[in-house]
């Protein structure tokens, strides 16, 4: 470590005394400061931030105990050298109180004064390294913290995640139960049924393990121009077939959507596809009405991608909408992990971007996305 890194301001009345401690000093390399009294000496400190100071204890103005005072009341990591007289015991004992470094006697003796400032910069170099030894001990506490949180939620999910898993097995079951008796009694309605229930299920397995490897691997985010017309067909598809078998009407609007998204879109098909997940179980859920309608509207609002998700069907409560972001948090008993909207708001805020809810319990509920693009879109 450069030991000449650390600047020092020499206090002295005596214009003598300061011009030998300046070129002693600045032999060795080091800056100095000059001032000839406490007052000037503090403007030039607040000024340049020196890490050692050396004052004579007597001065007209201010003194040097009340320099040492004021420096280590404004910068206490500061190394105060004092120059002391004959007969100055009595000050010498008090400025020791007031957390001097050490002590040099007039008249000054190089070889001394070197050694002094020599003992200071070690002492200044010891605390900067026990600085960033707390530092990094801080960061590596924080770094486990955060990985055993991690490690139990993944044992919180691991737990949910087997019990849905359970759940979505007996609908397999019974899939498989009314597909092949179906098959037995050459009813294919039956199977048909059959067979539908298993394509639900595993299109539900499918979602679910896309998440947990989402959440578990924290795959890097690769943000990417991708072709809004490519992407908005796949996530019609998809919702093509998960509605397949339900009366629930799907409207894209992408009439003011830009050409290109800037978007990691694997990513952000999985948010969507949650979110969409979440209105159709509401539209299901909300059995009084038969008139069902689910619409995604893309569009670009000054640098934002804004994407709407509308739903006409249970929305929710005050208090059900402030946790629905929370990790685990479902209303759905064994039919949700609770695992959707936390992976969905994840990779928004990986995309800058944020997420706002409208609902009104019986009436719907609104997903508003707004996704920074800039310098991206065409
Ligand atoms: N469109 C919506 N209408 C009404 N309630 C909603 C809607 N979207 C989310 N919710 C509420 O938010 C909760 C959390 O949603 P989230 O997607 O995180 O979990 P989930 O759907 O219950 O389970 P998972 O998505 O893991 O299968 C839901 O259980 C539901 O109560
Ligand atoms: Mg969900």
């Amino acid at each position: 470590m450069d030991k000449t890194q650390f600047a020092i301001l020499v206090v002295d009345d005596e214009e003598d005394i300061r011009d030998v401690l300046e070129i002693a000093l600045t032999d060795i390399g080091y800056q100095v400061f000059l001032a000839k009294d406490g007052k000037e000496a503090l403007d030039l400190f607040e000024a340049q931030q020196p890490s050692i100071v050396i004052t004579d204890i007597k001065m007209p103005v201010m003194g040097g105990i009340e320099l040492l005072k004021q420096v280590k009341q404004r910068a206490p990591d500061t190394q105060v050298i004092m120059i002391t007289g004959h007969g100055d015991m009595e000050l010498t004992i008090s400025s020791l109180k007031f957390g001097a470094a050490d002590f040099i006697t007039k008249p000054v003796n190089v070889d001394i004064l070197e050694l002094a400032v020599s003992k200071a910069v070690d002492k200044l170099i010891a605390d900067q390294k026990l600085a960033e030894y707390t530092h990094k001990l801080e960061m590596l506490v924080v770094e486990k913290s955060k990985l055993s949180s991690h490690l139990s939620s993944l044992g919180l999910m691991i737990g949910t995640v087997s019990h849905n898993i359970k759940g979505l097995l007996t609908n397999l079951d019974g899939g498989l139960y009314i597909a092949r008796s179906g098959l037995k009694k050459k009813n294919f309605t039956d199977v048909a049924e059959g067979l539908d229930l298993l394509a639900q299920n595993v299109d539900k397995i499918k979602q679910m393990i896309m998440d947990i490897l989402m959440y578990s691997k924290d795959r890097q985010m690769n943000r990417q121009p991708v072709p809004a017309k490519k992407f908005l067909t796949d996530i019609q598809e998809t919702m093509t077939m998960k509605l397949a078998h339900h009366p629930i009407a799907f409207q894209l609007d992408a009439a003011q959507a830009p050409q290109t998204l800037n978007i990691d879109a694997a990513f952000m098909m999985s948010a969507l596809v949650n979110i969409l997940d979440n209105a159709v179980d509401a539209c299901l859920e909300d059995k009084d009405n038969p008139d069902h309608k689910i619409s995604l509207t893309v569009e670009k609002n000054r640098d934002n991608l804004v994407i709407k998700i509308a739903d006409n069907g249970c929305g929710m409560d005050v208090e059900t909408k402030e946790k629905i972001f929370d990790l685990f948090f479902s209303s759905k008993q064994v039919k949700g992990t609770g695992f959707g909207l936390f992976i969905a708001k994840n990779i928004i805020a990986q995309h800058q971007g944020t997420v706002a809810v409208d609902s009104i319990k019986r009436r719907g509920t609104t997903f508003t996305i707004s996704l920074p693009q800039k310098d991206q879109m065409p």
